[in-house]
């Protein structure tokens, strides 16, 4: 069993330290089962991150949030290989997949059991000058997402400042990459609070729907579900990987492609797509209704993540 300390402050979430975060060059790409030192589990008041790691100096790392419904993990192996994505657009070494795999299961393991349940793994770059990734795991009940999956949100758009073929003419901008450098994103969140709305979707300066600050986009069109194209400088949303299988089996087209942003407002459903919220129905977008089709979403839920809505 995992070593687990007096819960603090923060009444029942955990971190785990990793004590290597980068793989060795040796170890395997893809993740192994987990070695045989049990990580420790913290109380999140007692963990500990030094001051001078870059992660707090520069927010110089990358992340994933996973989601964890009844203590199974969703899409755990897109969270890991995106992480590790991310962390090469960032010229990290590779992060120790096994490692954050063992502390992510440790974590869940040990928390407070909780229906739904989100893991972030976090790495970064470390100590100024240490040259030595540094990594963490923290495990956190999830917030109570029902009244945004059943009723919906009020989405504005935003222009993201850059074009749609950012990703190609200037990689050093990291579109794409999920990195530890989320003020802009909260920002955008903000912005939408001033203008009476719950979430964003951010339109490049040449007029492509882009993602989410934080979740990706799909759209309805009949029977076809699109979603923007991951060459556009945005993550590949694990989530609407989920949902787009489901909707395969379902017997629905899904594709992604180039979308204007006047498409979302004539389409025939619209949706924000995220690990933590799972699914949520855009209710209005620039303050003009949209209609939300509850009864495809539960259809939806039940068939991508097994949960009634
Ligand atoms: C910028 C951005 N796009 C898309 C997503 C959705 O990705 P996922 O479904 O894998 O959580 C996220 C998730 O946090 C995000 O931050």
């Amino acid at each position: 069993m995992p070593t687990r300390s007096t819960p603090g402050s923060d009444g029942d979430d955990l971190v785990i330290v990793l004590e290597h975060a980068a793989a060795s060059p040796d170890s395997p790409v893809a993740a192994a089962p987990a070695g045989s030192r049990e990580p420790e589990v913290l109380s999140q008041a007692e963990a500990r991150i030094r001051v001078d790691d870059l992660a707090v100096t520069r927010g110089d790392g990358v992340f994933e949030s996973i989601g964890v419904l009844e203590g199974r993990f969703v899409e755990l192996e897109r969270h890991l290989a995106r992480l590790a994505h991310s962390a090469a657009m960032l010229d990290l070494p590779r992060p120790d997949l096994a490692a954050f795999e063992a502390a992510a299961r440790a974590g869940v393991a040990a928390h407070q059991p909780a229906p739904e349940l989100l893991v972030k793994l976090l790495y970064s770059r470390g100590i100024e000058g240490a040259d030595a990734a540094s990594g963490w795991v923290q495990v956190l009940t999830g917030p109570d997402h029902g009244a945004s999956r059943r009723d919906g949100i009020r989405v504005v758009t935003l222009d993201r400042g850059y074009r749609h073929d950012i990703a190609q003419t200037a990689p050093w901008l990291l579109q794409g990459a999920k990195t530890l450098s989320y003020a802009v994103n909260k920002a955008a969140l903000r912005e939408a609070a001033r203008r009476g709305a719950d979430d964003v979707i951010f339109v490049s300066s040449d007029g492509i729907v882009l993602e989410g600050p934080t979740s990706t986009v799909v759209v309805r069109e009949g029977d076809a579900f699109l979603t923007p194209r991951t060459d556009l400088g945005i993550l590949a949303g694990t989530t609407q990987a989920a949902v787009f299988d489901a909707l395969g089996r379902l017997g629905y087209a899904t594709a992604e492609a180039l979308i204007e942003p006047e498409r979302l407002a004539a389409s025939d459903g619209l949706w924000l797509l995220s690990s933590g919220r799972l699914i949520a129905p855009v209710c209005e977008l620039d303050g003009h209704e949209l209609a939300v089709d509850r009864e495809f979403t539960a259809v939806l839920f039940e068939k991508a993540f097994g949960l009634t809505l």
